[in-house]
């Protein structure tokens, strides 16, 4: 292999060993954080092994061969260094938390580590006021699904590119199915990706006309700056004879308007692509930076920025066909949103992996009295689908 490439490799394995070593100095609240942050930054999507992976098709045919193999080479060596260090941190951590933490059962309870509700449940409950007010039922599906429901039937033929951008987890258990032929064939259950699943679910239940919302958590195999391997959406649906794009603008920026409680936000479709949708679109809100956090503007200008708050789009024919309705004759909107996303921009939260956490100094600050959710629809509580 070229010199220059082997110095490459050498630089990362030095790299990653110095900063998985300095994992192991670190005290036991921080080493889980310094970790994940070695993780992202040597395992990751933009990390140098995948740099050097991406080089490879510059590479004259006759070194490719042998560069791939020595890059997948030093990332089990990595991965396994990074397991044992993981475990053996684990390990010390357990010993020190029980030195460190001794409970004192004796002393009094302290009232102000009384709990809060999580902006994300608070937020959850804020859209389905604001959509139960226009007349939306909220209902819920499994978090465990199979490929028909996350994948197939929304339109995702088996090979299809955008099945990747999902980074699905894949459970051991697998599910039987009785198929046409012969011998019954399984296939693994997943994780679901999306809240898309529910829009299946809802329209195989035959029962129109459609105006539902369904909240709920989503799982990816992603964990960077703005990513976590779980988090929450809202996906709706409105299924009629008549529904079309218009109604789908006028809804979603009702929505905005009612959510945010600001008349004058901005909002702008963008066309997309979604497979169960066409056309697709997605929602910018026009909103400004500030101290880290984003706020929302009530004009666009030269120092405001778009950010994305939700895909949509008009139900695919397919999707319709596919759940037993026909296509000629009823037709709608679907629409799905990141809770999390619109949490940090309602109530100014920076850093998303803090949502996560569970500490009680940010809870305080951030969390919210039982007696604050939303009072318009309090008691309208999602439904099993
Ligand atoms: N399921 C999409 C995602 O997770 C979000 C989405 C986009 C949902 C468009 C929809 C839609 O219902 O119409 O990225």
């Amino acid at each position: 292999m070229d010199a220059t490439l082997s110095a490459e490799l050498e630089r990362v394995r030095q790299d990653f060993r110095t900063n998985l070593t300095a994992c192991t100095k670190e005290r036991f609240e921080r080493a889980n954080i310094a970790l994940e942050e070695v993780r992202t930054r040597f395992f990751g999507k933009k990390s140098a092994l995948q740099n050097l992976l991406h080089k490879l098709g510059d590479l004259p045919p006759d070194q490719r061969k042998g560069f791939g193999a020595a890059v997948n080479l030093l990332k089990q060596e990595m991965l396994r260094a990074f397991e044992q260090t993981q475990s053996s941190l684990e390990e010390q951590s357990g010993a020190q938390r029980l030195e460190v933490e001794r409970l004192d059962s004796t002393l009094p309870d302290r009232p102000q580590h009384l709990g809060t509700l999580h902006p994300t449940g608070q937020v959850i409950e804020e859209v389905i006021a604001v959509f139960g007010d226009m007349g939306f039922r909220a209902v819920e599906g499994p978090d465990v699904e199979d490929d028909f429901h996350n994948f197939v039937a929304l339109n995702f033929p088996p090979d299809h590119p955008a099945r990747q951008m999902h980074d699905t987890f894949y459970l051991q258990g697998e599910k039987r199915m009785a198929s046409e032929g012969s011998s019954p064939s399984s296939e693994p259950w997943l994780l679901r990706t999306h809240t898309s699943p529910v829009q299946v679910r809802t329209m195989l239940e035959g029962d129109l006309p459609i105006r539902i919302i369904a909240p709920g958590r989503c799982y990816r195999s992603d964990s960077d700056q703005t990513h976590t391997p779980m988090f929450h959406q809202v996906e709706g649906l409105v299924i009629d004879e008549r529904t079309h794009f218009g109604h789908l603008k006028s809804c979603l920026s009702a929505f905005v308007r009612a959510f945010f409680e600001q008349d004058s936000v901005c909002v702008r479709f963008r066309p997309s692509y979604f497979p169960f949708t066409e056309p697709s679109a997605e929602m910018d809100v026009a909103c400004l930076r500030k101290e880290g956090a984003l706020e929302l503007v009530a004009e666009v200008s030269p120092r405001s920025d778009w950010l994305e708050i939700l895909g949509c789009g008009m139900v695919h024919p397919n999707v319709l066909r596919a759940c037993n309705l026909d296509p000629d004759r009823y037709q709608g909107f679907a629409f799905g949103m990141g809770v999390e996303r619109l949490a940090m921009l309602k109530y100014g939260i920076a850093d998303l992996r803090t949502m996560f956490e569970g500490d009680v100094a940010w809870l305080q600050h951030y969390g919210f009295s039982p007696l604050d959710a939303p009072s318009l629809l309090r008691g309208l509580r999602p439904q099993a689908c």
